[in-house]
């Protein structure tokens, strides 16, 4: 049977676009409203998708922060069709192969210093969840058996799995499956912009990551096991920390024997403008979180990086030390593994990182032009090709709008071809690395009329 009959043996290309059809898909929001305006992608290629009726996206957020060397890569595609011929699984309980091998030390290579091995994986919750099990075991292995809290932060995503959506700190997505883990407690972000202590930069003394010492205390060092933080926060509205933030929280955890965690599923793999915030912010943690961006939506990958340090513990007699006990069917698989490595080159041999740091400086001048127009623009937050507006009903006061504009804006702009993500009060961007100035000033003439619109009818 060709590739067209099995398409068309269940249901035809139309017939996927029928709510009849459509309702027996489950998809992140509330179906009853998908199935009457459906966004259904046919194709992509560079910065752009099209969608089944044919009409063209320009995309700003690579998929979800994943296209990262952007859609229809000939290279990465390249590595697929010839891995295909090669090996496309190997028997994971036993062993593992070569593609995985070479991935995971090229990862090691591009790290920042000291990093030592890396866990394959096939998603970023796998990921993060693995994150909190390694810190746990680790310590463990070290003779600190008690040490298992996880401390995070609100307003923070960390996946959909159990224990990553107990780290994560999104009331609106914890509630619907609580009661969630035990074990993980929550610290405010570094949000300047509104801070929760009522307080200002810099007089503030870094309160945020100060009181992240006095919780350790608190809770007894003895019980903690790791701090778990995006460099930059995602879904709080891309918390961007003040420089100080993640040094402090580096030397907390020293002091403490406590491992840091930088989950980079959005940030890894360049989008900062170097391969890791790890390396912008000049922190290095004990562990990295890998996803989105490694694959650049070509197979599922992800990866959990740690430094030597810890890989060192997990390294020794098996009668005593069983190794990382962590395991799943799709790790390491040879197919994603190919796709890891094609990414990573294809980011390194065209030093997609300058990109990023040269088109991300162009978006924030672009951005700051919007918020010279527009009275609604009150903060501007993030790094190369990771940024976003917030909206606010009153600069001086910082008052948001309520209702708020920042979904009515990203609806309308996405209706007029422009993907972003957005959310009630702010829209962010992040484009494939390999966007051009040009590229971006088409995306901020799209969002500039959307504003207009939806502001002058306020
Ligand atoms: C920061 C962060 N961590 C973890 C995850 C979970 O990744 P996945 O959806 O691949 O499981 C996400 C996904 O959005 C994320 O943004």
């Amino acid at each position: 049977m060709s590739t067209t009959d099995a398409r068309s043996s269940t249901i035809s290309d139309a017939q996927a676009s029928e709510p009849e059809f459509l309702k027996r898909i489950f998809i992140r929001s509330q179906m009853s409203e998908f199935v009457k305006d459906p966004l259904l992608m046919a194709r992509a290629d560079g910065i752009h998708y099209w969608d089944v009726k044919g009409k063209q996206y320009l995309d700003a957020l690579s998929g979800i922060y994943v296209a990262s060397v952007g859609h229809n890569n000939r290279r990465v595609i390249d590595a697929i069709r010839q891995q295909m011929d090669q090996l496309t699984f190997s028997p994971v309980m036993h062993g593992s192969n070569t593609l995985a091998v070479k991935l995971a030390n090229r990862l090691v290579e591009l790290g920042p210093e000291g990093m030592g091995a890396v866990k394959l994986l096939s998603g970023g919750s796998e990921t993060t969840e693995a994150a909190i099990k390694m810190a746990r075991q680790y310590h463990k292995l070290t003779g600190n058996a008690t040490k298992f809290k996880i401390i995070s932060r609100y307003q923070s995503w960390h996946g959909s799995t159990l224990g990553s959506l107990s780290a994560g700190g999104l009331t609106s997505r914890r509630a619907t499956s609580e009661p969630l883990a035990p074990g993980f407690i929550h610290v405010f972000p570094p949000t300047c912009y509104r801070c929760p202590f009522g307080k200002e930069y810099p007089s503030c003394d870094i309160t945020c990551a100060s009181l992240i010492g006095d919780v350790i205390e608190l809770e007894d060092p003895s019980t903690v096991a790791a701090v778990m933080v995006e460099p930059i926060g995602h879904t709080g509205g891309i918390i961007d920390p003040p420089d100080e933030y993640l040094p402090m929280l580096r030397d907390l955890c020293d002091k403490h024997n406590v491992l840091l965690i930088f989950d980079e599923i959005i940030t890894g793999i360049g989008r900062t403008g170097e391969m890791f915030a790890a390396q912008t912010f000049g922190v290095t943690p004990d562990m990295i979180c890998l996803g989105k961006g490694l694959s650049g939506g070509y197979s599922p990958v992800a990866a959990l990086m740690c430094s030597q340090v810890v890989a060192d513990a997990f390294w020794g007699d098996p009668a005593v030390n069983p190794g990382f006990l962590e395991g799943h069917t799709f790790e390491g698989n040879p197919l994603s593994s190919a796709v890891g490595l094609a990414v990573l080159d294809e980011i390194v041999e065209r030093d997609l990182c300058a990109n990023v740091r040269k088109v991300g400086a162009h978006l924030r001048r672009g951005f700051e032009a919007l918020q010279a127009k527009h009275d609604c623009i009150g903060d501007i937050r993030g790094k190369g090709l990771f940024q976003c507006i917030e909206f606010v009903a009153d600069r001086n006061t910082r008052r948001q709008f309520d209702p708020p504009i920042g979904q009515t804006i990203g609806k309308h702009v996405l209706a007029h071809g422009l993907l972003t993500r957005f959310d009630p009060h702010w829209i962010a961007f992040g484009p494939p690395l390999i966007v051009t100035e040009k590229q971006i000033d088409d995306m901020l003439a799209l969002l500039d009329q959307s504003i207009t619109a939806i502001t002058s009818a306020l």
